[in-house]
This record gives C-alpha cells, sequence and structure tokens, in this order.
C-alpha cells in the first residue's frame, strides 16, 4: 500500500500540496481528481519520488521513500510504471523499442523473452503488429496504448497515469479506462490515475480523493462522488449542462 502522509509541497515559496493524507490501495483503480492547476500532477509525481515534499513523507508498504538507501529507492522505481501527462514516447525509436526500454533498463531479460514480452504487451492493448512503426506514425489514441504498453513491460506493482485520457475522443477514453482497469485488477497493481475526466470517475473510480487548490477536500468512490455535500466537489463535478441535468433528476 502506498501512503502519503502530511505532505506539503512548495514552489518558490508558493505551497501547491496542502497537507495531503491518503492511502492507495493494491488492485484498485485509485483517482486524484480536480480542477487544472490543483496539484494533481505535483502529488502524483510526489508520490513516485520525482519530487521531495518540504514537509511530510510518502511509504511504499511502511518503508519511508525518503528514508531509503540508493539501492532501495531504485528498487521501488523499478516497480513503478509511469504514464506522463505529454505521453513522452521516444520519437526516434520504433514501438518496440519503446516497450523494450523499461526492459533493457530495469530487467536481465535475454533477447527473445524482451520480443516475446514486447509482443505480449502489444496483444493487450490491441495493438498486435504494430512494432516497427514510428510514434509519429500512431493516432494519439494508439501513442496512448503504446505508452501504457511501455509502462506496463517490466511488471511494474504500481501504475501511475497522468491525464490519461487527454485529448482524446469519448469512447476511445473509455476504452483507455477500461484497459487500465483490466490490468490494475488482473495484475493486482496498485494504480493511481489524475483525471478531470467525469467518465473516468464513473467508470473506474473505485477510490477518489479530490483536491482543491492543493488540499484534500473529499475521499470516497465512484458510488458515493455525486452524493457528496462538499461545495468545491459539486462545483467541479456539476459544471456541465449534463451532469447539472444528471443532478436535477
Ligand atoms: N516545476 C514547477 N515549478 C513551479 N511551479 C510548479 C511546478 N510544477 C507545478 N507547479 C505549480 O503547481 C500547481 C499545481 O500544478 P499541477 O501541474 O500539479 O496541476 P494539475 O492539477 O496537474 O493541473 P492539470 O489538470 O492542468 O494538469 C500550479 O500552480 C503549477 O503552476
Ligand atoms: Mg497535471
Amino acid at each position: 500500500m502506498i501512503k502519503v502522509s502530511a505532505v506539503s509541497k512548495y514552489f518558490q515559496g508558493k505551497k501547491v500540496l496542502d497537507n495531503i493524507n491518503t492511502e492507495f490501495f493494491p488492485g484498485k483503480c485509485n483517482l486524484i481528481i480536480g480542477k487544472s492547476g490543483s496539484g494533481k500532477t505535483v502529488l502524483l509525481r510526489t508520490i513516485a519520488g520525482l519530487y521531495q515534499p518540504e514537509e511530510g513523507f510518502v511509504s511504499y508498504d511502511d518503508r519511508i521513500l525518503a528514508n531509503m538507501s540508493r539501492e532501495q529507492k531504485i528498487d521501488v522505481r523499478k516497480d513503478i510504471g509511469f504514464i506522463f501527462q505529454e505521453g513522452a514516447l521516444f520519437d526516434s525509436m520504433t514501438v518496440e523499442e519503446n516497450i523494450m526500454f523499461p526492459l533493457r533498463m530495469f530487467s536481465s531479460m535475454k533477447r527473445k523473452a524482451r520480443a516475446e514480452r514486447v509482443n505480449y504487451c502489444l496483444e493487450r492493448v490491441n495493438l498486435k503488429g504494430i512494432n516497427k512503426m514510428f510514434p509519429s506514425q500512431l493516432s494519439g489514441g494508439m501513442r496512448k496504448r503504446v505508452a501504457i504498453a511501455r509502462a506496463i513491460s517490466a511488471r511494474p506493482k504500481y501504475l501511475f497515469c497522468d491525464e490519461p485520457n487527454s485529448g482524446l475522443d469519448p469512447q476511445t477514453s473509455i476504452l483507455i479506462d477500461n484497459l487500465i482497469m483490466d490490468i490494475t485488477k488482473e495484475f493486482n497493481m496498485t494504480t493511481i490515475v489524475n483525471t478531470h475526466d467525469m467518465n473516468s470517475v464513473m467508470e473506474i473510480g473505485d477510490n477518489i480523493i479530490f483536491i482543491y487548490e492543493g488540499k484534500l477536500h473529499w475521499q470516497g468512490d465512484k458510488h458515493n462522488v455525486l452524493e457528496s455535500d462538499n461545495k468545491e466537489l459539486n462545483d467541479f463535478i456539476f459544471c456541465s449542462a449534463l451532469t447539472k441535468k444528471i443532478k436535477e433528476r
């Protein structure tokens, strides 16, 4: 289990995360929701150890990240598959080389085993046979799926996805969400997804935290997210004509 304890993070003296306390569970899609600029990416990067919190700490299975030795930190890093908000596939590498990258970095797998793993991951994201294509030759949705394939190639225990649906149509977004949910359950991963997509919230929100201006305002799941009496959460959810109609029913 990943635990965030009294975490605060500052940039240039401005408090961007303010005393966040929460837990993220294995086998579940844990969602961090909140409007643009609320601190979702900073929180996810802090959980992954890419940013150090000025106050509080992050722990993995009761081991505090900041207190770990260099080797222990590398071990945790190996267990993390990260899908960055910007996508971040290597444009000069083929799809296959992209997916092999974590295997080359973190495993002693032989060439043949690596090739088999690439094919398995591509099949898992429904992109069999595109091994030799370059990212520039793919659609946005295909690139996201390759990013997922790359993130899971080294069999991570933790899957962190920062806005996996950004720039995708609603139907493709649902496919990506379902894929993330399926692999989370199948491999019992602790998945954390940053999103402001209400479809994702209602589809895959096993555990949801809502942050507003760097503070945790509400925690719950997809079954009770529409019934909260938190004003900021309701303003966030019921801002579109469609969700307003749902509320009026
Ligand atoms: N490296 C940085 N240096 C300075 N300020 C930063 C840095 N990264 C983020 N911030 C600030 O932290 C705040 C939270 O940013 P963050 O990227 O976490 O928002 P977000 O919730 O992910 O938004 P979005 O939905 O647009 O991705 C913003 O005010 C942002 O300007
Ligand atoms: Mg972000």
